[in-house]
């Protein structure tokens, strides 16, 4: 079975209520790096919904590692439908999107811990945009994946192609609740309960 882009119109009725929670949660990071006294080790993520920032935070207490929160410049939609959408057009074309911001002490660190979702069976845009703007020649790269029930896709070779002269390690995967699953699931909910 492969992955199918969107929710149905009914789970859009939910969509608002679950992204507040989502931004809520990223508004608390600010952006930039959070630093652990001198750590050479840094965690870097992106998340919509926050399974991946789960982990991320996990590894950044267990390791005393930094923690960065990779974020494109023109934050994607909070409709669920219209991010699919626009991540499965900028992926068609090949679009890399302007990053908030770098991590301007990268070449201080010797293990980088690059967490993402799958979006669309690969990694999503904003990921390709970190991997360009980073040099990370001799670094280790430890990639952890989250996906919604339908595997990591094409994303290793895109890290191999786009991680140039990075030692890239086996990644830690693991799949997590999609929110299309959550919003059709809650939708079902109050279908019953409001008809
Ligand atoms: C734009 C978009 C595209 C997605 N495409 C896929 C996919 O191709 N395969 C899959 O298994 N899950 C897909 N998912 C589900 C996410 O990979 C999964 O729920 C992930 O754990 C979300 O991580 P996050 O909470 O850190 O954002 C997609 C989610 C979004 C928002």
């Amino acid at each position: 079975m492969r992955w199918e882009g969107g929710v149905s119109r009914r789970g859009l009725l939910v969509a608002q209520a679950v992204l507040t929670f989502a931004s809520t949660a990223a508004d608390a990071q600010e952006g930039g790096t959070s630093r652990m006294k001198g750590s050479k080790t840094l965690v870097a993520y992106l998340t919509r919904s926050g399974n991946t920032r789960v982990i991320a935070d996990t590894l950044h207490r267990a390791l005393n590692a930094d923690l960065f929160e990779i974020r494109p410049a023109r934050p994607y939609p909070e409709d669920y439908e219209q991010h699919v959408a626009q991540a499965t057009r900028e992926r068609d074309g090949g679009f890399v999107p302007p990053l908030a911001a770098k991590v301007e002490t990268i070449s201080g660190y010797d293990e980088i811990f690059l967490g993402f979702p799958i979006w669309g069976e690969t990694a999503p845009p904003p990921i390709r945009s970190f991997l360009t703007a980073h040099d990370l020649q001799g670094k280790t790269l430890r990639p952890f994946i989250t996906h919604g029930g339908y595997g990591v896709g094409d994303n290793l070779s895109v890290l191999a192609s786009q991680a140039k002269g990075a030692r890239i390690q086996a990644p830690f995967v693991m799949e997590a609740d999609q929110e299309r699953r959550t919003l059709n699931e809650i939708n079902g909910w109050l279908g019953r309960i409001r008809g």
